[in-house]
């Protein structure tokens, strides 16, 4: 069996963010920061501030008049929104690849990332407690983890899980029994790399469990996210354990009666427009990059 070390060694191979995106995720965690400070990043940024001008300007966004300025983009954007675009024209290419050590196809962890992230936006507006906008993000990357994860699940390894999913633990809990670590820690390490905020990283390292993380709504936006991203895109009835989120995070995020299934439906509603947002943001860098 691999161990830890190896395994975070692997994950330092993934390509670094571009400078834009790590300042632009240090702004914005700040405790107090300005418009004018977002909008300076981009601005050094022409590749992201053309994309973010399409964005802005898409059929979904555009209203009468046209966005002409990268203020007024974010403002109409959203700031969580924005961030969460810089972080996919830098890793959707990466997350688009089949992973048949997780049951993945092509496109899957792709769209079940979009989709997370796209439901923390949702959880957002639907809670009266405040999540920072950094959560969208991290909504984006919680499931990172797995393209690196992936490399090591052998036949052997995978049969180990197995026996353990039989006997009663989750996917999670039964990598971190056999490998030592789970996708949702080698995420986190992957983000701290990254220069993500703390939050994020939190966000990341907790997804699977938010009872056992510091208490921020970050985490337990991503947490509920999760499962309502899972149960849109599901092929199959989810794991009992899987199809609910956690009780501490419903309620401290103070979610209104039955809101699972309104936010289920609100996710369903926009993945299409919201998917095809993103995948501008990843086919633009494509293009860039050659
Ligand atoms: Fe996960
Ligand atoms: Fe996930």
């Amino acid at each position: 069996m691999p161990d830890v070390e190896r395994l975070l060694r692997a994950a330092d191979t993934l390509d670094p963010v571009p400078v834009s995106v790590s300042r632009l995720l240090a702004v914005v965690s700040r405790d107090r920061w300005a418009f004018a400070d977002v909008e300076q990043v981009i601005s050094h940024d022409q590749a992201l501030t053309g994309r973010l001008m399409q964005v802005a300007n898409s059929a979904a966004n555009a209203a009468l008049v046209p966005i002409g300025t990268v203020r007024d983009a974010v403002i109409r954007v959203g700031v969580g929104p924005v961030l969460s675009f810089a972080m996919a024209a830098c890793v959707g290419r990466t997350m688009r690849r089949a992973l048949p050590e997780y049951g993945l196809s092509e496109g899957e962890l792709w769209a079940h990332s979009v989709a997370t992230s796209l439901a923390v936006e949702v959880v957002t507006a639907m809670s009266p407690v405040e999540v920072p906008p950094e959560a969208v993000t991290a909504g984006l990357l919680h499931d990172v983890g797995k393209l690196v994860m992936a490399r090591f699940l052998t036949p052997e390894v995978l049969s180990a899980i197995q026996e353990l999913r039989t006997g009663g633990s989750s996917s999670h809990q039964a990598e971190l029994s056999v490998l030592g670590i789970d996708h949702a820690e080698l995420g986190a390490h992957i983000a701290r790399r990254w220069n993500a905020p703390p939050r994020i990283v939190a966000a990341v390292a907790h997804h699977h469990e938010p009872d056992r993380a510091p208490v921020d709504p970050a985490t337990d936006a991503v947490h509920v996210a999760n499962v309502a991203a899972k149960l849109v895109l599901a092929r199959e009835d989810l794991p009992g354990d899987e199809a609910l989120p956690r009780l501490g995070s419903v309620s401290r995020l103070q979610m209104p009666g039955a809101f699972l299934e309104r936010l289920c439906r609100h996710v369903e509603r926009r993945l299409d427009e919201v998917m095809a947002r993103y995948d501008t943001m990843v086919a633009d860098r494509g293009r860039q990059a050659g």
